[in-house]
């Protein structure tokens, strides 16, 4: 466990609608200062995760702390601490953008000329500036969703929670949205991305924790995560098997049938033709063989489907 002044720290949080279980018992912690990534593939409850951050929501049961701030009994704190990004988009179509952030600047009580000036500001990084005065209706999706960007740092939280910004979006907004998330970072935000682009994560994030199913499947740093796919499978079709292996040999064997046999070998350390040269040692004749080799993406589809 870390220090309650963790910018994020979720004990067993249970959700559930009707008879669908949200949320089976959560439990995260994000430091101060991390770019953390929230994976999964839809459905698999980071959104009502995020909700229950920003106070949407209310959880079954569990505890959910912004900066140490409980979400339920110190909620304006929580909030306060937190700029959400929303992954659907929402607004009233009759407001212009500047209104839309006066609004959302109000509803922190930040009415004074200074946060003016850094509403403006996030309008120019955002590459709105001529787009201030025009209604909310007349914009482009990737307009509306830099309105979004802006509307969740009116209040410069410290902590920056990103729901899926790029999903749908143009590759030029997408490297944008990037760049911007990555500058938010080195200035001292906290960042949470929920991404089902595994290259993405895997591009910006720190640590990353996979869901599936209401439940965190693997939380890890980025390199550990990449290390579980440095597996390679081996497989090797053999005239028959016939005999004992070599212990070491033995140990990396996943199945084994009739006329083949297929290791699991870890990339690097592990070589083909030393496995190979065992398996001839050892009284085999190799008739075939071919390799298949994991990355992030079979770590991940591993994971959330579940399979052994
Ligand atoms: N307001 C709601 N009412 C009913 N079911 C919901 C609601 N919000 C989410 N769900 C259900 O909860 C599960 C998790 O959804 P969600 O948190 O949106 O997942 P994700 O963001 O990972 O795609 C899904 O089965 C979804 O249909
Ligand atoms: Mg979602």
């Amino acid at each position: 466990m870390r220090a309650a002044s963790d910018a994020i720290t979720v004990t067993g949080l249970h959700k559930h609608f009707g008879r669908v279980y949200a949320l089976r018992g959560i439990d995260v912690q994000v430091g101060q200062g991390e770019f953390f990534g929230l994976l999964g593939p839809n459905g698999a409850g980071k959104s009502t995760l995020i909700n229950i951050l920003a106070g949407l929501t209310h959880a079954d049961s569990g505890q959910a702390r912004i900066c140490g701030h409980d979400v339920v009994s110190d909620y304006r704190a929580a909030r306060r601490a937190l700029g959400v990004v929303p992954q659907e988009i929402v607004f009233d179509p009759f407001f212009s953008v500047r209104e839309v952030l006066a609004i959302q600047a109000g509803y922190f009580g930040m009415k004074g000329e200074e946060n003016r000036r850094w509403r403006e500001e996030l309008l120019e990084t955002l590459m709105l500036a001529d787009k201030g005065d025009a209604n909310m209706r007349s914009l482009s999706g990737g307009m509306k969703r830099r309105v979004l960007i802006a509307q969740a740092l009116v209040h410069k939280p410290r902590v920056v929670i990103l729901d899926e910004p790029t999903a749908g979006v143009d590759v030029e907004l997408r490297t944008s949205l990037w760049t911007f998330a990555r500058r938010l970072h080195a200035e001292g935000h906290t960042i949470v991305l929920t991404t089902h682009y595994l290259e993405e994560a895997e591009l910006l994030c720190n640590r990353i924790a996979i869901m599936k199913d209401g439940c965190i499947a693997a939380l890890d740093t980025k390199e550990a995560l990449l290390r579980r796919a440095l597996r390679k499978t081996l497989c090797v079709t053999v005239e028959e098997v016939v005999g004992d292996l070599p212990e070491a040999l033995a140990a990396k064997v996943r199945r084994r049938e009739a006329h083949s046999l297929e290791f699991s070998l870890q990339k690097g350390s592990d070589s083909i033709p030393a496995v190979l040269e065992a398996l001839r040692t050892a009284g085999y004749t190799v008739v075939d063989i071919a390799t298949d080799q994991a990355d992030l993406e079979q770590v991940f589809l591993e994971l959330t489907r579940g399979a052994a």
